[in-house]
Protein backbone atom coordinates (compact mmCIF):
# COMPACT_ATOMS: atom_id res chain seq x y z
CA UNK A 1 0.00 0.00 0.00
CA UNK A 2 1.59 3.38 -1.28
CA UNK A 3 -1.32 5.47 0.14
CA UNK A 4 -0.86 8.95 1.25
CA UNK A 5 -3.24 9.42 3.71
CA UNK A 6 -4.75 7.51 6.67
CA UNK A 7 -8.49 7.56 5.40
CA UNK A 8 -7.28 5.70 1.98
CA UNK A 9 -4.88 3.22 4.28
CA UNK A 10 -7.90 2.23 6.07
CA UNK A 11 -10.86 2.21 3.35
CA UNK A 12 -8.42 -0.31 1.28
CA UNK A 13 -7.74 -2.40 4.60
CA UNK A 14 -11.84 -2.84 4.83
CA UNK A 15 -12.25 -3.94 1.76
CA UNK A 16 -8.87 -5.98 1.48
CA UNK A 17 -7.67 -3.87 -1.69
CA UNK A 18 -4.01 -2.90 -2.45
CA UNK A 19 -4.43 0.77 -4.20
CA UNK A 20 -7.26 3.72 -2.44
CA UNK A 21 -6.89 6.84 -4.00
CA UNK A 22 -9.05 9.52 -2.50
CA UNK A 23 -10.77 12.93 -4.21
CA UNK A 24 -12.88 16.02 -3.49
CA UNK A 25 -15.63 14.01 -4.89
CA UNK A 26 -16.52 10.64 -6.34
CA UNK A 27 -17.04 11.89 -10.02
CA UNK A 28 -13.19 12.98 -9.66
CA UNK A 29 -12.54 9.81 -8.89
CA UNK A 30 -14.58 8.24 -11.90
CA UNK A 31 -12.65 11.01 -13.86
CA UNK A 32 -9.08 9.29 -12.86
CA UNK A 33 -10.33 6.06 -13.88
CA UNK A 34 -11.34 6.73 -17.27
CA UNK A 35 -8.40 9.02 -18.23
CA UNK A 36 -6.13 6.95 -16.17
CA UNK A 37 -7.76 3.79 -18.79
CA UNK A 38 -7.03 6.18 -21.56
CA UNK A 39 -10.58 7.13 -22.28
CA UNK A 40 -11.23 9.50 -24.84
CA UNK A 41 -12.65 10.80 -28.08
CA UNK A 42 -15.16 8.14 -29.88
CA UNK A 43 -14.79 5.79 -27.40
CA UNK A 44 -18.38 4.46 -25.59
CA UNK A 45 -18.80 3.85 -22.20
CA UNK A 46 -21.99 1.88 -21.36
CA UNK A 47 -23.77 3.07 -18.33
CA UNK A 48 -27.32 1.91 -16.16
CA UNK A 49 -29.70 4.68 -18.14
CA UNK A 50 -30.86 5.27 -14.56
CA UNK A 51 -27.79 7.43 -12.67
CA UNK A 52 -27.05 10.93 -11.69
CA UNK A 53 -25.80 13.04 -14.06
CA UNK A 54 -22.66 14.07 -12.32
CA UNK A 55 -21.71 10.76 -13.04
CA UNK A 56 -21.94 11.02 -17.03
CA UNK A 57 -20.08 14.21 -17.03
CA UNK A 58 -16.49 12.85 -16.49
CA UNK A 59 -17.07 10.44 -19.52
CA UNK A 60 -18.27 13.28 -21.78
CA UNK A 61 -15.42 15.59 -20.29
CA UNK A 62 -12.93 13.25 -22.26
CA UNK A 63 -14.63 13.33 -25.46
CA UNK A 64 -16.38 9.69 -25.02
CA UNK A 65 -19.79 9.36 -25.75
CA UNK A 66 -22.04 7.61 -22.38
CA UNK A 67 -24.58 4.59 -24.01
CA UNK A 68 -27.44 4.13 -21.34
CA UNK A 69 -28.95 0.62 -21.17
CA UNK A 70 -32.23 0.29 -19.32
CA UNK A 71 -32.91 -1.72 -15.84
CA UNK A 72 -34.41 -4.32 -13.98
CA UNK A 73 -37.17 -2.98 -12.44
CA UNK A 74 -37.25 -5.27 -8.91
CA UNK A 75 -33.21 -4.34 -8.08
CA UNK A 76 -32.91 -0.57 -10.51
CA UNK A 77 -30.04 -2.21 -11.69
CA UNK A 78 -28.50 -2.40 -15.30
CA UNK A 79 -30.03 -4.86 -16.96
CA UNK A 80 -27.13 -7.63 -18.21
CA UNK A 81 -29.69 -9.02 -21.06
CA UNK A 82 -29.90 -5.66 -23.06
CA UNK A 83 -25.96 -4.90 -23.11
CA UNK A 84 -24.37 -7.01 -25.58
CA UNK A 85 -27.07 -5.58 -28.35
CA UNK A 86 -24.96 -2.19 -27.38
CA UNK A 87 -21.50 -3.03 -27.79
CA UNK A 88 -19.81 -1.80 -30.86
CA UNK A 89 -16.19 -1.77 -31.25
CA UNK A 90 -15.65 1.52 -29.68
CA UNK A 91 -17.00 0.10 -26.18
CA UNK A 92 -14.31 0.21 -23.85
CA UNK A 93 -15.90 0.33 -20.50
CA UNK A 94 -18.46 -1.07 -18.76
CA UNK A 95 -20.07 1.05 -15.96
CA UNK A 96 -21.92 -1.68 -13.20
CA UNK A 97 -23.46 0.86 -10.66
CA UNK A 98 -24.92 -0.93 -7.78
CA UNK A 99 -28.43 1.03 -7.31
CA UNK A 100 -29.31 2.18 -3.99
CA UNK A 101 -27.26 -0.66 -2.86
CA UNK A 102 -28.86 -3.65 -4.78
CA UNK A 103 -25.94 -5.33 -6.36
CA UNK A 104 -25.70 -6.01 -9.80
CA UNK A 105 -25.70 -9.10 -11.27
CA UNK A 106 -22.14 -9.23 -11.28
CA UNK A 107 -21.19 -13.21 -12.76
CA UNK A 108 -23.71 -11.77 -16.01
CA UNK A 109 -21.91 -8.60 -15.80
CA UNK A 110 -18.48 -9.95 -15.54
CA UNK A 111 -18.86 -12.44 -18.35
CA UNK A 112 -20.05 -9.78 -21.14
CA UNK A 113 -16.80 -7.69 -20.07
CA UNK A 114 -14.71 -10.45 -20.29
CA UNK A 115 -16.15 -12.12 -23.77
CA UNK A 116 -16.01 -8.38 -25.55
CA UNK A 117 -12.17 -7.24 -23.56
CA UNK A 118 -14.55 -4.28 -21.87
CA UNK A 119 -13.18 -2.95 -18.70
CA UNK A 120 -15.35 -3.33 -16.03
CA UNK A 121 -15.79 -0.58 -13.40
CA UNK A 122 -17.76 -0.60 -10.72
CA UNK A 123 -19.98 2.55 -9.14
CA UNK A 124 -20.27 1.99 -5.34
CA UNK A 125 -21.37 5.41 -4.57
CA UNK A 126 -25.05 3.71 -2.92
CA UNK A 127 -23.61 1.22 -2.07
CA UNK A 128 -21.48 -0.18 0.81
CA UNK A 129 -20.83 -3.93 2.19
CA UNK A 130 -23.45 -4.90 -0.43
CA UNK A 131 -22.44 -8.79 -1.42
CA UNK A 132 -22.90 -10.61 -4.60
CA UNK A 133 -22.49 -14.59 -4.12
CA UNK A 134 -20.48 -13.46 -1.40
CA UNK A 135 -17.88 -11.69 -2.63
CA UNK A 136 -18.06 -7.46 -1.53
CA UNK A 137 -19.45 -4.98 -4.07
CA UNK A 138 -16.28 -2.92 -5.11
CA UNK A 139 -13.89 -5.73 -5.59
CA UNK A 140 -15.16 -7.44 -8.79
CA UNK A 141 -13.90 -4.65 -11.31
CA UNK A 142 -10.78 -3.75 -12.16
CA UNK A 143 -11.50 -0.04 -10.37
CA UNK A 144 -14.38 0.74 -8.19
CA UNK A 145 -15.33 4.31 -6.84
CA UNK A 146 -17.52 5.08 -3.58
CA UNK A 147 -19.21 8.53 -2.53
CA UNK A 148 -18.83 10.33 0.91
CA UNK A 149 -21.70 12.76 0.13
CA UNK A 150 -24.77 13.88 2.08
CA UNK A 151 -26.59 11.37 1.14
CA UNK A 152 -24.58 8.81 0.79
CA UNK A 153 -23.70 5.35 3.17
CA UNK A 154 -21.48 7.62 5.12
CA UNK A 155 -20.84 10.79 4.70
CA UNK A 156 -17.50 13.25 4.95
CA UNK A 157 -19.64 16.07 3.47
CA UNK A 158 -18.61 15.39 0.05
CA UNK A 159 -15.44 13.21 -1.03
CA UNK A 160 -14.71 10.35 -3.50
CA UNK A 161 -12.72 7.51 -3.24
CA UNK A 162 -11.43 4.92 -5.76
CA UNK A 163 -9.80 1.55 -5.19
CA UNK A 164 -8.12 -0.55 -7.99
CA UNK A 165 -6.22 -4.45 -7.71
CA UNK A 166 -4.72 -3.54 -10.91
CA UNK A 167 -1.04 -2.24 -10.00
CA UNK A 168 -0.51 -0.30 -13.79
CA UNK A 169 -3.76 1.72 -13.17
CA UNK A 170 -2.56 2.50 -9.64
CA UNK A 171 0.67 3.63 -10.98
CA UNK A 172 -1.31 5.65 -14.16
CA UNK A 173 -3.68 7.50 -11.05
CA UNK A 174 -0.92 8.37 -8.51
CA UNK A 175 0.95 10.20 -11.72
CA UNK A 176 -2.07 11.89 -12.72
CA UNK A 177 -2.75 12.69 -9.29
CA UNK A 178 0.96 14.22 -8.67
CA UNK A 179 0.75 15.77 -11.93
CA UNK A 180 -2.65 17.76 -12.15
CA UNK A 181 -4.66 17.31 -8.70
CA UNK A 182 -5.32 20.95 -7.37
CA UNK A 183 -5.91 21.89 -4.03
CA UNK A 184 -9.27 22.43 -2.38
CA UNK A 185 -9.03 26.71 -1.50
CA UNK A 186 -8.93 27.47 2.10
CA UNK A 187 -12.88 28.94 1.87
CA UNK A 188 -14.18 25.33 0.54
CA UNK A 189 -12.50 23.62 3.12
CA UNK A 190 -13.49 26.48 5.92
CA UNK A 191 -17.57 25.96 4.63
CA UNK A 192 -16.99 22.24 4.56
CA UNK A 193 -16.17 22.30 7.92
CA UNK A 194 -19.20 24.56 8.87
CA UNK A 195 -21.25 22.45 7.11
CA UNK A 196 -19.80 19.04 8.61
CA UNK A 197 -20.40 20.96 12.33
CA UNK A 198 -24.42 21.81 11.45
CA UNK A 199 -24.49 19.15 10.36
CA UNK A 200 -23.41 17.09 13.34
CA UNK A 201 -25.69 18.73 15.33
CA UNK A 202 -28.94 19.73 13.69
CA UNK A 203 -29.42 17.18 10.77
CA UNK A 204 -32.15 14.55 12.13
CA UNK A 205 -34.54 13.12 10.15
CA UNK A 206 -37.23 15.59 11.11
CA UNK A 207 -35.38 18.37 9.95
CA UNK A 208 -34.04 17.17 6.91
CA UNK A 209 -36.52 18.18 4.22
CA UNK A 210 -36.23 21.85 5.93
CA UNK A 211 -32.67 21.65 6.30
CA UNK A 212 -31.84 20.49 2.70
CA UNK A 213 -34.45 23.62 0.95
CA UNK A 214 -32.41 26.22 2.74
CA UNK A 215 -28.78 23.87 1.94
CA UNK A 216 -30.42 24.51 -1.94
CA UNK A 217 -30.67 28.04 -1.52
CA UNK A 218 -27.66 28.74 0.15
CA UNK A 219 -25.76 26.75 -2.80
CA UNK A 220 -27.44 29.05 -5.26
CA UNK A 221 -26.37 32.27 -3.99
CA UNK A 222 -22.33 30.75 -3.30
CA UNK A 223 -22.64 30.58 0.46
CA UNK A 224 -22.22 27.16 0.82
CA UNK A 225 -19.92 24.28 -0.31
CA UNK A 226 -23.08 22.16 -2.57
CA UNK A 227 -22.90 19.21 -3.90
CA UNK A 228 -23.30 20.58 -7.66
CA UNK A 229 -22.61 23.83 -9.14
CA UNK A 230 -25.66 24.89 -11.89
CA UNK A 231 -22.12 25.00 -14.38
CA UNK A 232 -21.84 21.31 -13.81
CA UNK A 233 -25.09 20.80 -15.90
CA UNK A 234 -22.93 21.59 -18.80
CA UNK A 235 -20.59 18.58 -19.67
CA UNK A 236 -17.50 21.30 -19.78
CA UNK A 237 -15.50 20.67 -17.38
CA UNK A 238 -14.18 23.65 -15.22
CA UNK A 239 -10.48 24.45 -14.37
CA UNK A 240 -10.67 23.25 -10.78
CA UNK A 241 -12.57 19.95 -11.41
CA UNK A 242 -9.60 17.59 -10.33
CA UNK A 243 -9.26 18.15 -7.21
CA UNK A 244 -7.91 16.66 -4.10
CA UNK A 245 -9.49 15.57 -0.94
CA UNK A 246 -9.41 18.13 1.76
CA UNK A 247 -7.93 17.28 5.52
CA UNK A 248 -11.22 17.85 6.76
CA UNK A 249 -12.74 15.21 4.47
CA UNK A 250 -9.83 12.42 5.75
CA UNK A 251 -10.47 12.85 9.24
CA UNK A 252 -14.64 12.86 8.98
CA UNK A 253 -13.56 9.75 6.57
CA UNK A 254 -11.31 8.21 8.91
CA UNK A 255 -13.94 8.27 12.13
CA UNK A 256 -16.73 6.61 9.86
CA UNK A 257 -14.69 4.04 8.31
CA UNK A 258 -14.34 2.68 12.40
CA UNK A 259 -18.08 2.55 12.53
CA UNK A 260 -19.12 1.47 9.13
CA UNK A 261 -20.14 -2.37 10.21
CA UNK A 262 -22.51 -0.41 12.89
CA UNK A 263 -23.39 1.35 10.38
CA UNK A 264 -24.14 -1.46 7.92
CA UNK A 265 -25.47 -3.55 10.74
CA UNK A 266 -27.98 -0.59 11.49
CA UNK A 267 -28.94 -0.08 7.77
CA UNK A 268 -29.92 -4.09 7.64
CA UNK A 269 -32.19 -3.58 11.07
CA UNK A 270 -33.81 -0.76 9.73
CA UNK A 271 -34.40 -2.06 6.27
CA UNK A 272 -35.65 -4.98 7.90
CA UNK A 273 -38.26 -3.26 10.21
CA UNK A 274 -39.36 -1.18 7.25
CA UNK A 275 -40.13 -4.93 5.14
CA UNK A 276 -42.10 -5.77 8.21
CA UNK A 277 -44.36 -2.32 8.38
CA UNK A 278 -44.77 -1.86 5.02
CA UNK A 279 -45.95 -5.43 4.52
CA UNK A 280 -48.66 -4.97 7.27
CA UNK A 281 -49.51 -1.75 5.25
CA UNK A 282 -50.14 -3.83 2.21
CA UNK A 283 -46.89 -2.91 0.80
CA UNK A 284 -45.67 -6.00 -1.88
CA UNK A 285 -42.06 -7.64 -0.73
CA UNK A 286 -39.21 -6.52 -1.73
CA UNK A 287 -37.98 -8.80 -4.88
CA UNK A 288 -34.04 -10.19 -5.64
CA UNK A 289 -32.26 -13.09 -5.69
CA UNK A 290 -31.82 -13.77 -2.20
CA UNK A 291 -29.45 -17.05 -3.00
CA UNK A 292 -26.71 -14.35 -4.19
CA UNK A 293 -27.80 -11.20 -3.22
CA UNK A 294 -27.32 -9.69 0.03
CA UNK A 295 -27.56 -6.06 0.00
CA UNK A 296 -26.93 -3.09 2.25
CA UNK A 297 -29.29 -0.47 1.13
CA UNK A 298 -28.31 3.46 0.98
CA UNK A 299 -31.96 4.28 1.11
CA UNK A 300 -35.42 2.13 0.95
CA UNK A 301 -36.78 2.40 -2.63
CA UNK A 302 -40.21 2.22 -2.98
CA UNK A 303 -42.49 2.35 -5.56
CA UNK A 304 -46.09 4.53 -5.31
CA UNK A 305 -48.68 6.16 -6.93
CA UNK A 306 -48.59 10.26 -6.84
CA UNK A 307 -44.94 10.42 -6.10
CA UNK A 308 -44.97 14.33 -6.35
CA UNK A 309 -47.65 14.59 -3.99
CA UNK A 310 -45.78 12.18 -1.65
CA UNK A 311 -42.83 14.77 -1.71
CA UNK A 312 -44.69 17.87 -1.11
CA UNK A 313 -46.34 16.44 2.20
CA UNK A 314 -43.71 15.18 3.13
CA UNK A 315 -41.44 18.30 3.53
CA UNK A 316 -44.49 19.81 5.53
CA UNK A 317 -45.16 16.72 7.81
CA UNK A 318 -41.21 16.45 9.04
CA UNK A 319 -40.72 13.10 7.04
CA UNK A 320 -37.26 12.88 5.03
CA UNK A 321 -38.54 11.34 2.30
CA UNK A 322 -36.03 10.81 -0.91
CA UNK A 323 -36.80 11.82 -4.99
CA UNK A 324 -33.84 10.20 -6.52
CA UNK A 325 -34.05 9.60 -9.08
CA UNK A 326 -36.26 12.41 -10.17
CA UNK A 327 -35.50 11.14 -13.68
CA UNK A 328 -33.30 9.32 -15.86
CA UNK A 329 -30.28 11.05 -14.87
CA UNK A 330 -31.01 12.91 -11.73
CA UNK A 331 -32.19 15.62 -11.00
CA UNK A 332 -34.93 16.97 -13.20
CA UNK A 333 -33.01 19.98 -14.41
CA UNK A 334 -30.68 17.70 -16.55
CA UNK A 335 -30.80 18.87 -19.78
CA UNK A 336 -31.25 15.54 -21.17
CA UNK A 337 -29.99 16.02 -24.65
CA UNK A 338 -26.71 17.54 -23.86
CA UNK A 339 -25.69 14.03 -22.11
CA UNK A 340 -26.82 11.80 -25.69
CA UNK A 341 -30.38 10.57 -23.70
CA UNK A 342 -33.36 10.30 -25.58
CA UNK A 343 -36.65 10.11 -23.51
CA UNK A 344 -37.55 6.16 -24.64
CA UNK A 345 -34.29 5.00 -24.64
CA UNK A 346 -34.81 3.37 -21.42
CA UNK A 347 -38.91 2.83 -20.83
CA UNK A 348 -37.69 0.74 -17.34
CA UNK A 349 -35.80 3.68 -16.02
CA UNK A 350 -38.24 6.45 -17.16
CA UNK A 351 -40.91 4.47 -15.14
CA UNK A 352 -39.05 4.10 -12.46
CA UNK A 353 -38.46 7.92 -12.40
CA UNK A 354 -41.51 8.30 -11.86
CA UNK A 355 -43.05 6.13 -9.82
CA UNK A 356 -40.04 5.95 -6.68
CA UNK A 357 -39.48 7.59 -3.18
CA UNK A 358 -37.09 6.50 -1.05
CA UNK A 359 -37.18 6.37 2.82
CA UNK A 360 -34.12 7.07 4.92
CA UNK A 361 -32.16 4.59 7.00
CA UNK A 362 -29.10 6.11 8.00
CA UNK A 363 -27.46 6.23 11.29
CA UNK A 364 -29.77 8.98 12.79
CA UNK A 365 -33.07 6.91 11.95
CA UNK A 366 -34.14 5.19 14.79
CA UNK A 367 -36.99 2.87 14.60
CA UNK A 368 -39.51 6.17 15.25
CA UNK A 369 -38.18 7.34 12.30
CA UNK A 370 -38.94 4.45 10.74
CA UNK A 371 -42.82 3.89 11.90
CA UNK A 372 -43.30 7.39 11.22
CA UNK A 373 -42.10 7.46 7.97
CA UNK A 374 -44.49 4.39 7.15
CA UNK A 375 -47.71 5.26 8.74
CA UNK A 376 -46.68 8.71 6.50
CA UNK A 377 -46.12 6.41 3.34
CA UNK A 378 -48.84 4.10 3.46
CA UNK A 379 -51.38 7.06 2.79
CA UNK A 380 -50.44 6.56 -0.92
CA UNK A 381 -50.95 3.54 -2.98
CA UNK A 382 -47.72 0.91 -3.75
CA UNK A 383 -47.19 -0.13 -7.24
CA UNK A 384 -46.06 -3.91 -7.56
C1 LIG B 1 -24.86 6.64 -8.54
C2 LIG B 1 -23.96 7.83 -8.37
N1 LIG B 1 -22.69 7.78 -8.80
C3 LIG B 1 -21.86 8.83 -8.66
C4 LIG B 1 -22.26 10.00 -8.06
C5 LIG B 1 -21.29 11.14 -7.89
O1 LIG B 1 -20.94 11.25 -6.52
P1 LIG B 1 -20.25 12.62 -5.98
O2 LIG B 1 -21.34 13.55 -5.63
O3 LIG B 1 -19.46 12.21 -4.76
O4 LIG B 1 -19.38 13.12 -7.07
C6 LIG B 1 -23.57 10.11 -7.63
C7 LIG B 1 -24.02 11.42 -7.09
O5 LIG B 1 -24.63 11.70 -6.24
C8 LIG B 1 -24.44 8.99 -7.75
O6 LIG B 1 -25.72 9.04 -7.30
Amino acid sequence: MTSCNQFEAEFAKWLSVPHAFSFWKARVAFYAALKALGVGPGDEVILTGYTCVMNVNPIKYLGAKPVYIDIEPDTFNINPDLIEAQITPKTKVLLAQHTYGYPCRMDAIAAIAKKHNLTLIEDCCLCLGSTYNGKTAGTFGKAAYFSFQWNKPFTTGLGGMLLTSDQQLADKIRQLKQAGLSRPSFKEVALLAAELAVYRLLIYPRTTALAQQAFRFLTKKGAVVGSSSSAEFDPVMAPDFFKAMSSVQISAGCRQIRKVQKNIAHRKQMTALYDELLAQKGFPARVYDKSLMDPVLVRYPLRIKEKDKALELAASAGVELGSWFECTLHPIETPLEKYDYTQGMCPQAEMASQQTVNLPLHPRVSENTVRRTVDFISQFTPIA
